[in-house]
């Protein structure tokens, strides 16, 4: 498969196939992750793969009953929770680099679209979930002061991949030289 094809393929996932990754897949899925770029090569990502049902179940208690992917949660076999060291990504020697603070948001999420492209090459889906309790989720797996939950998401079999969902056209957000309002 291509990178554009991954690109342009790749759908978020609902629903999912109780049957397991294998652990190759998984590490194949990790060391994307790994390959991500971030702020000065920092690499503040942590991942926390979980398989285990009570946790899996405790953790979809963190999503709101309206979130469209929590009975995905359940339904995968595994369930990866993105995590960021805060303080290291768009800082130097202790002090903000820039007016935007923390940059971990935005090496955590590199790091989530590299993982969910690699993901779909395997022909595993996944899809992002942003909105749930993160101070609960927090709680429940154990993390510690200095890092912080960012995004998670299910990995496993889809059972069918939905249509896409429409775009802009390029022409509604690039501009040339000079923002158009
Ligand atoms: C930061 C972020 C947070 C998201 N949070 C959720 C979520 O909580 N629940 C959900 O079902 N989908 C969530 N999504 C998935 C988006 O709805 C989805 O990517 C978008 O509708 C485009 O569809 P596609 O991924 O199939 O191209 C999230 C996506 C992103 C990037």
């Amino acid at each position: 498969m291509d990178l554009m094809e991954a690109i342009k393929g790749r759908r978020s996932i609902r629903k999912y196939k109780p049957d397991p990754v294998p652990d190759e897949a998984l590490q194949v899925v990790m060391e994307a992750v790994k390959w991500a770029p971030s702020w000065a090569n920092t690499q503040c990502w942590k991942v926390i793969v979980v398989k285990d049902l009570k946790i899996k179940s405790d953790v979809a208690g963190a999503l709101p009953k309206g979130n469209p992917a929590l009975s995905s949660i359940k339904e995968a076999p595994i369930l990866l929770i993105l995590c960021g060291m805060k303080g290291i990504s768009g800082f130097y020697k202790g002090q903000q680099s820039t007016e935007k603070g923390d940059w971990l948001m935005f090496d955590i999420g590199l790091a989530m679209q590299n993982l969910c492209l690699a993901a779909h090459t395997l022909g595993l889906g996944t899809v992002v979930i942003g909105m749930f309790d993160h101070k609960k989720t927090e709680e429940i797996l154990g993390i510690p002061q200095n890092v912080e939950v960012v995004a998670m998401t299910p990995l496993g079999y889809p059972t069918s991949n939905g249509p896409a969902p429409r775009r802009k056209e390029i022409s509604e957000f690039v501009f040339y030289e000079k923002y158009k309002t």
